[in-house]
């Protein structure tokens, strides 16, 4: 691999790589604004601006400046090498790349801060980006010098309604235009642009439209100052309470990985954010899937339920049991869940197939919904390929409420709420046959059931989802487990207990063992939290 050296570090790059791209692979930031590893460069802001080092033998480009001279209190002609945008220019063999190291890099730097902030507003502690934004670290960075600019700033519009989900504040922005490309080139909707020239420069929606669709979040994502707000998110925290938790989005199929921010102190999720990964969503997710993180607390299953009342646990399984004592196996059916992680329908498997000796084997989820090229898939569970992995003659649920409607099966133990087809005409075949289910939230299963066990939502445990490209991923538990919720595969083995069998699990390393899942692949058993922070 041909290498270059950034301030004397040796970096490899491939082939029509720039020099900034390689250089943030290699773990080493150069300070930018306009450059997004996810789009095109337009080399606007000048914040990466390197300095290049010429060939031996070359003479490199050079500028004459004037430099004030305090020992002849002039102005004088000096050379200064002419510095050029890290990320525009292509990373070349042997190329020797100064940035730190450079003290005309860093009078650059300094000159577009101060250039940036000319007419921004000072208003970090009311500004929803504080704590994670751009302007905020390069001035602590390369800033750091008293504001020379005595007149009053030039206004701009503020709190420009964008459309449904997004907030613009034009005197906030440092027209970098990452929200023009994500538009663009990603959402392949070009609704924003920019018009007018210098200080009044500003984004604007096309005329006739408004920012709507299913990717607007995106643009604020991108955004790498407070310009850009979600109307979802705009002043409901201060990101420096946050910790975040990796995670994987539960929106759909494409299981697109995410930082899911929560509040410890109240125990509250606030928003995802997309997660770099490559091979799965890149650094982007849709509007659905970004707002589905209240799904951790909505309509959530917190105590058991007997009937439909509140019992405790040790109350809901002895009515469990009640409900099975002899009943003959082939009456008995299990229900897997595509909503639910690798390691819960793998207990409820082994508890079925296993210790109770049932042949009767389906699987259940949400029905099909709306899909498009860029991310959204239309299978709206997150693990229907595990389900079928680990179970590939599970059938259907409707064929389990034909079976029920048969008189074929009398007693069903499920996993989770949802169900494919119509919730009420559901919930009614369900209720001839007795139901217990192990939910985290509420639903056609759930109204159906005798008994309901409560379970930890994706965001309360570790757990494995498999993508619709067959991916094996781990969501990192964050929150803590409300009331008397358990991870489904804690609930399942204490529910085989009740029923007087022997679980062969008591820990999930033990599952993840028997489904073949190592520590490689799973290095967050251990629950990592991290303070929020600002990226690309
Ligand atoms: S709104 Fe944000 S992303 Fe868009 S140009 Fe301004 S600073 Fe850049
Ligand atoms: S595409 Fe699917 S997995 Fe990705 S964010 Fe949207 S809903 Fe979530
Ligand atoms: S990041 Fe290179 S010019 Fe903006």
């Amino acid at each position: 691999m041909p290498t270059f050296t950034y301030d004397g570090k040796t970096i490899p790059f491939a082939p029509g790589e720039t020099i900034i791209q390689a250089v943030h692979r290699a773990g080493i930031e150069i300070p930018h604004y306009c450059w997004h590893p996810g789009l095109s460069s337009p080399a606007n802001c000048r914040m990466c601006l390197v300095e290049i080092q010429p060939k031996t033998g070359t003479k490199g480009v050079s500028l004459d400046i004037l430099q004030w001279d305090e020992s002849i209190k002039d102005y004088k002609v000096v050379q200064k090498p002419k510095l050029q945008p890290s990320c525009y220019n292509a990373a070349a063999d042997g190329m020797v790349v100064l940035g730190d190291t450079s003290p005309h890099v860093h009078e650059s730097r300094k000159n577009v801060q101060e250039m940036l902030l000319l007419n921004h507003p000072v208003d970090c502690p009311i500004c929803d980006q504080a704590g994670e934004c751009k302007l905020q670290d390069y001035w602590l960075e390369h800033g750091q010098y008293q504001k020379r600019m005595r007149d009053e700033p030039v206004h701009k519009p503020k709190a420009v309604v964008f459309g449904p989900t997004i907030v613009y504040d034009a005197e906030r922005c440092v027209m970098c235009t990452r929200c023009i490309r994500f538009m663009d080139e990603i959402a392949k909707d070009p609704v924003l642009d920019m018009r007018e020239r210098g200080n009044l420069n500003e984004i604007f929606v096309a005329p006739g439209r408004e920012l709507d669709g299913h990717y607007t979040f995106m643009v604020d994502h991108v955004c790498p100052v407070g310009a850009l707000t979600t109307t979802d998110f705009r002043f409901k925290a201060r990101v420096w309470f946050l910790r975040t938790a990796s995670t994987i989005c539960q929106g759909c199929a494409t299981g697109c990985n995410a930082h899911l921010d929560y509040d410890p102190r109240k125990n509250e999720a606030y928003r995802y954010r997309p997660r770099e990964n490559d091979a799965v969503n890149k650094f982007w997710m849709c509007d659905e899937g970004m707002l589905s993180y209240k799904q951790a607390h909505a309509n959530r299953v917190v105590e058991p339920l007997v009937s439909g009342d509140k019992a405790t646990v040790p109350a809901a399984l002895d009515a469990a049991a009640r409900l099975f004592a002899n009943v003959p196996k082939e009456s008995v059916a299990i229900v897997l869940s595509a909503k639910y992680s690798l390691e819960d329908n793998w207990a409820l498997r082994e508890l079925g197939t296993t210790l109770l000796g049932t042949k009767a084997v389906y699987w259940s989820g949400s029905p099909n919904g709306y899909e498009d090229t860029i991310l959204i898939h239309k299978d709206k569970n997150s693990n229907t390929a595990g389900v079928k992995q680990l179970a590939p003659e599970a059938k259907p649920m409707s064929a389990l409420l034909t079976d029920i409607g048969a008189g074929a099966i009398t007693h069903v133990i499920a996993l989770g709420a949802s169900t494919p087809g119509e919730p009420d005409a559901d919930t009614e075949v369900l209720r001839s046959a007795t139901v217990v289910t192990i939910a985290a939230h509420g639903g056609p299963i759930t109204r159906a059931a005798k008994v309901v066990l409560p379970a930890a939502a994706w965001a309360e445990h570790s757990g494995t989802y498999v993508n619709a490209k067959g991916l094996r991923q781990l969501a990192e538990k964050g929150l803590e487990l409300p009331g008397s919720a358990r991870p489904a595969w804690q609930q399942v083995a204490a529910l085989a207990k009740a029923l007087g069998l022997e679980p062969t699990w008591t820990k999930l390393k033990q599952i993840r063992a028997n489904l073949s899942l190592d520590a490689v692949d799973h290095p967050a058993q251990i629950h990592v939290v991290e303070r929020v922070g600002s990226e690309v």
